[in-house]
């Protein structure tokens, strides 16, 4: 099996020398080494790979007679598998790639077992999941899914102001073409991701892989503080209107604690950003998860009504709302049974799990059978250079995949 090498091909790219993060963001350079390096594992394999008209690569173990689309012998579809290859800023190794480079070595797996599918096989891995340099999570299957007007999300912008449709058309790829592929999507009949887990219930279950169960419904909200700009010396404490003051960061950990939920303020900017200077504008971003959407509801609405109170206090004007919202995702229960009895047929032992975890997989569920693996991350640690996942875990990883697509494509 070839997970090693492929793993280590991929660890240099986009990998931050000091903190040992990655920074892999879509449409950069690093993102065209990310691309070479999946076109590179699909040539190696006589895989068939093709760009979508988004910016997501599949790589298709297919053959004539055996191509995804309509056509195929008894009305069967595509089982697809895969996940993402950018990364938050310095985000961990395995946040993405543990699933595309498991999804290649389960096809040598499958290979080694002599298994032939009898359904086309595709590895999927999906632009901008992470939304870290447009702001959208999962952006690349949403728009496959037609959940975001591509006229909306080609105009968003960086924090350079670089639109993605100039960063598409830079990097090649020709915006104009986003937007749904119902054609794809009809053809696929399962698609099935591995992720390294963002919590330890494995490491306590004392389990190696698990089945996903459902996502908590989550969304990013933008809050945007107009203040005054003034000195930091000289104007008085009352005659301040300092937007830095009602950002409303301990308003959402409390919010949180309350209703068993989530809630984090992971990035604020001001403007124009002097140590000496009360701000002229502060933004900040409310990152809020809940197990139910009610839960979510109360959350961002007890935040958001902080901050309002606290602007209002402070002379400061607020615009606040929604940039992504993406609702409660219960996987396929007969695709997770499916997956379940699989791995149960080879004594494989995998818990059934929530997460709080946004994936391609929860957009991706309203179009197509979906369902999900989780490999056991030791500490937990996720969206950090120090996410990990034990080479053991890794390889029983693949082989619980390979399990479910031999499954599912080979039977
Ligand atoms: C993606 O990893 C997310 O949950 O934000
Ligand atoms: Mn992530
Ligand atoms: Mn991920």
């Amino acid at each position: 099996m070839s997970f090693a090498t492929l793993w280590e091909s991929l660890l240099p790219i986009g990998r931050d020398g000091l903190s040992g993060g990655y920074r892999r963001f879509s449409w950069t350079p690093e993102d065209a080494a990310c691309r070479a390096w999946f076109t590179q594992a699909a040539a190696e394999r006589d895989l068939r790979v093709r760009t979508d008209n988004n910016g997501n690569l599949w790589a298709w173990w297919d053959r004539p007679g055996l191509v995804p689309g309509p056509g195929l012998p008894g009305g069967s579809k595509a089982v697809v598998t895969g996940s993402h290859l950018d990364s938050v800023p310095d985000g961990g190794a395995f946040d993405g790639p543990l699933g595309v480079v498991s999804a290649f070595a389960a096809v040598d797996l499958l290979r080694e077992r002599g298994c032939l599918p009898v359904r086309p096989l595709g590895i999927a891995a999906f632009s901008e999941e992470e939304g870290a340099r447009f702001g959208i999570a999962c952006l690349g299957s949403r728009l496959l899914a037609g959940v975001i007007d591509p006229g909306a999300a080609r105009a968003l912008a960086d924090a350079a102001g670089v639109t993605l449709a100039e960063a598409m058309a830079a990097a090649g790829h020709d915006p104009d073409g986003i937007g749904p592929d119902d054609g794809l999507l009809a053809a696929i009949g399962a698609y099935v991701e591995l992720h390294v887990e963002q919590g330890r219930a494995l490491a306590d279950l004392g389990a190696a892989v698990a089945i996903g169960e459902q996502i908590w419904p989550h969304g990013r909200w933008r809050l945007d503080f107009t203040g005054r700009p003034d000195h930091a010396g000289t104007a008085t404490l009352a005659d301040r209107r300092d937007p830095m003051l009602p950002f409303a960061v301990l308003a959402a950990r409390q919010a949180a604690a309350v209703h068993g939920a989530r809630a984090t303020v992971g990035k604020v900017t001001a403007e124009p950003g002097a140590v000496n200077a009360v701000s002229a504008r502060v933004s900040a971003w409310l990152d809020a998860r809940g197990p139910d959407e009610r839960t979510l509801q109360a959350v961002v609405g007890e935040v958001l009504a902080a901050a309002r109170e606290a602007a209002a206090g402070h002379g400061v004007e607020l615009a606040a709302g929604p940039e992504s919202v993406t609702p409660a995702v219960m996987f396929d229960p007969g695709l997770r049974e499916r997956l379940a009895s699989s791995l149960a047929a080879q004594g494989i032992q995998a818990p059934v799990l929530p997460t709080g975890a946004g994936h391609d997989a929860g957009v991706l569920a309203a179009r197509v059978p979906t369902a999900m693996l989780f490999v056991r991350n030791p500490t937990g640690v996720s969206h950090s250079p120090a996410e990990h996942a034990e080479p053991a875990d890794c390889a029983a990883g693949v082989r619980a995949l390979a399990t479910v697509l031999e499954d599912l494509a080979c039977r």
